[in-house]
């Protein structure tokens, strides 16, 4: 038997996905700070909070998502944190897996590089969403500045999936650091950890028909007591 709030946090857990196909129709902004206000709460290493964030809308994220979408496609990459250089053994086939259930998805056949081109630029079309947060933390906090902020994007991500908002974390924005922060008014300094784009999910689209697996508990988890 589960606690009542257990059996929440399971829920929100298990139906929670990556949404990749977003309707038009914005977010009014009092949802949008209310669910912030609850992710504040976020625990971080001596409670330094590192997180800040800019969410665009309208205009301004429509301007966003064109220079994304042009920088994406010149093949230009920078990004505060280096990316993983290759993905490996069962890091490589979960990949590939949920890869494939993509494009499976969407319809790109197996070995057509044009298309998984295409569907990667969809990350810089925000999928179709209409507001995007970017998320920085700061160079004096290192690594555990980004640990804080990966908490802060699990609980912005809860928070939303309990008020029917949909979203999807991108680390591919990050892809284009500098760019990203110019375009919002971030401090070049401060390192771009991910994007989160989030709206109302277009349930009828197939990017929106899957869903990811995990490992089983005992392939991730271990105890020792002697
Ligand atoms: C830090 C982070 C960065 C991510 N970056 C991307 C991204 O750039 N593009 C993308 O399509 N999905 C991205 N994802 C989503 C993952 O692919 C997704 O969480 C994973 O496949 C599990 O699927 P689910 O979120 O639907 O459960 C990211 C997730 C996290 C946590």
């Amino acid at each position: 038997m589960k606690e009542p709030a257990g059996e929440v946090l399971d829920q929100l857990l298990r139906e929670r996905h990556s949404c990749r196909a977003f309707l038009p129709k914005p977010v009014p902004r009092e949802i949008q700070e209310t669910i912030l206000a609850t992710a504040q709460r976020s625990a971080s290493w001596c409670n330094s909070q590192a997180w800040q964030v800019v969410v665009a809308s309208g205009a301004a994220v429509e301007r966003f998502r064109a220079a994304m979408v042009e920088a994406a496609s010149s093949g230009r990459r920078d990004s505060d944190f280096p990316f993983p250089a290759e993905y490996t053994g069962r890091y490589l086939e979960r990949r590939r897996e949920c890869g494939f259930q993509l494009y499976n998805a969407v319809g790109v056949e197996r070995g057509d590089k044009a298309g998984y081109e295409q569907q990667t630029l969809e990350n810089f079309r925000l999928f179709g969403a209409p507001h995007v947060a970017v998320l920085s933390s700061d160079p004096g906090l290192g690594v555990y500045g980004a640990v804080d902020v990966g908490a802060y994007v699990q609980a912005v991500l809860l928070a939303m999936q309990a008020h029917g908002i949909a979203a999807i974390p991108q680390a591919a924005l990050a892809s284009q650091s500098t760019l990203a922060k110019s375009l919002l008014g971030i401090a070049p300094e401060r390192l771009m950890v991910c994007g989160i784009s989030f709206g109302y999910e277009d349930t009828a689209h197939p990017a929106n028909s899957y869903r990811t697996r995990r490992a089983k508990l005992a392939d991730a988890v271990s105890w020792v007591d002697h």
